[in-house]
């Protein structure tokens, strides 16, 4: 949708339909008082009937408010003003875009910037409003046969302008809008590489993917390492993931350049693993189907790059995508194989569904040539993350207090939130082998940590950070299916507040 602003009287603004906040307790906002006012009292009489009392989330779309010119106005509640935060504002947000979706209203008022969000400012209140509408009208239509294609008799909501409460606040929101337009295109782009399923999206489509952004953006440059070249260079944990496959594993790095060649790039590294079949140790056919998504780390490091080349950011970022397909054949590595990494160090696969640490672990040997500033990985990397934090906070792990309390304010600012696990030496010992430098499975304790104390092993010569994404990353329930394009919000974020903090 396109963003706008308005600071006129929202009863007079020719739109197909004008939101407006309600607080529990007949509390109005102010555009609210404005439209009760004109329409000499339509919007109290209704409350008073109590079709609406204010709770967050709830709605009423009323048709032909006497003296306002646009033909529907739509009620939304915002609960106590007291106790209004940033959850709350979103679950507005969210409510909000749910109802618009149903109605043929192309252009829309919105005056929920008056809403209170706790302590978040305009600005902010500006960007999260843009990030979920653009989530609500997400589809991913691209693979509907003209049959089954019900996008076009859908409702479009086209454009929303953002009414002002002070005009003076225009040049805030605009800026807001436009930083808030390159995060969400490169939302939308990490969806649908992640909404692609595995017979389209392989590690070659990803390569061209990042290819494509080389083209569309002066600002990145691509280059993509094939096996043949990844076994010159000693990745023979990377490449014990893709024999099994028929698909070439690839090794993608996104160069963004916006400052100088002597300033430090911080890098980030996804997993993109385009189906995970579990390879010998074969996953329960149940719901294996959800494997079409363990590439989120590397379409939201994708994503990424895409919003940080839109916002031309001064500074230079890295962005690498670990691809390959895990599968088994007569090729496929087998449980019990002791590979040499390109660190030098030797991994016995005890079991060759732990494949995302593999692929990992040499792309964040590799990276170390770039001198970075800070590296994070990102990967839907263990279930044991789902079953220790659920589906709203990433599991972060990091060998730097300073790296992992920045990403933690990144992910609190935006709402993208992490929370901080524990890699302490104690838990290393589960990885131990006795046979190899270490075993790439800890057992059935603490395995999302476990994980990450595997790829401390590697990334020891920088300020690291691993995110675990396995329960944030997408959605498999019925109609909300999807990749949720996190935590492109969150890097967004934190590679901003880095390029705004003055050079080390
Ligand atoms: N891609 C999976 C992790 C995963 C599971 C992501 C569920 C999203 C939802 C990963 O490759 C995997 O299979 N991990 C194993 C590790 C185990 C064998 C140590 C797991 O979590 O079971
Ligand atoms: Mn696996
Ligand atoms: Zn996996």
């Amino acid at each position: 949708m396109e963003y706008g602003t308005k600071a006129g009287d929202p009863t007079k603004t020719r739109t197909q339909c004008v939101v407006i906040g309600l607080y529990e307790n007949n509390h109005l906002t102010a555009s609210a008082t404005r439209i009760d006012k004109a329409s000499k009292g339509h919007i109290r009489k209704i409350l008073k009937r109590g079709d609406i009392q204010g709770k967050v989330g709830q709605t009423l779309l009323l048709h032909d408010v006497p003296n306002i010119s646009a033909p529907r106005v739509l009620l939304v509640g915002l609960g106590n003003e007291e106790t209004a935060d940033a959850s709350r504002f979103v679950a507005v947000i969210r409510a909000t875009i749910a109802q618009l979706k149903q109605i043929p209203a192309k252009h829309s008022l919105v005056c929920l910037l008056e809403a209170s969000a706790g302590n978040k400012d305009l600005a902010w209140k500006t960007e999260r409003s843009i990030e979920y509408f653009e989530a609500g009208v997400y589809s991913f239509d691209e693979m509907k046969g003209t049959n089954g294609d019900d996008s076009k008799s859908r409702p479009k909501n086209e454009s929303v302008d953002f009414q002002l409460e002070d005009k003076n606040d225009a040049e805030t929101v605009n800026l807001a809008i436009v930083a808030a337009t390159a995060l969400t295109l490169g939302i939308a782009a990490a969806k649908n590489v992640a909404n692609a399923p595995a017979n389209i999206c392989t590690p070659t489509y990803l390569a061209e993917a990042a290819k494509k952004l080389a083209k569309d953006y002066s600002s990145i440059t691509t280059t993509v390492l094939e096996e043949s070249h990844m076994k010159k260079l000693g990745m023979g944990a990377f490449l014990s993931v893709s024999q099994g496959s028929d698909e070439p594993a690839k090794l993608i790095i996104m160069q963004h350049k916006g400052a100088g060649a002597k300033d430090k790039p911080h890098v980030i590294v996804g997993k993109g693993i385009t189906f995970d079949t579990g390879g010998i140790s074969l996953k329960p056919g149940g719901t294996m189907y959800e494997m079409i998504y363990d590439m989120c780390g590397a379409a939201s490091v994708y994503g990424t790059m895409k919003a940080i080349a839109e916002q031309k950011l001064p500074m230079n970022v890295v962005g690498v995508i670990a691809a390959a397909e895990n599968m088994p054949s007569g090729k496929a590595s087998r449980p019990g194989d002791i590979v040499k990494t390109m660190s030098g160090q030797t991994v016995e696969i005890l079991n060759t569904d732990a494949e995302g640490r593999l692929v990992l672990c040499d792309a964040l040997t590799y990276i170390d040539k770039f001198n970075p500033a800070s590296v994070i990985d990102v990967a839907t990397l263990t279930g044991a993350c789902v079953v220790a934090l659920g589906t709203h906070a990433i599991g972060l792990f990091a060998n730097d207090d300073t790296v992992a309390n920045q990403l933690l304010a990144a992910g609190e600012d935006t709402h993208d939130r992490a929370w901080r696990m524990p890699i302490w030496e104690e838990y290393q010992t589960q990885i131990n082998s006795a046979f190899a430098d270490m075993q790439n499975i800890g057992g059935p304790a603490a395995g999302s940590i476990t994980a990450a104390c595997f790829l401390a092993r590697f990334t020891k010569k920088y300020r690291w950070a691993h995110l675990d994404i396995a329960g944030t990353a997408y959605k498999w329930a019925g109609t909300n299916k999807g990749a949720t394009g996190r935590p492109v919000t969150l890097l967004t974020q934190y590679l901003n507040d880095r390029a705004r903090e003055p050079a080390a």
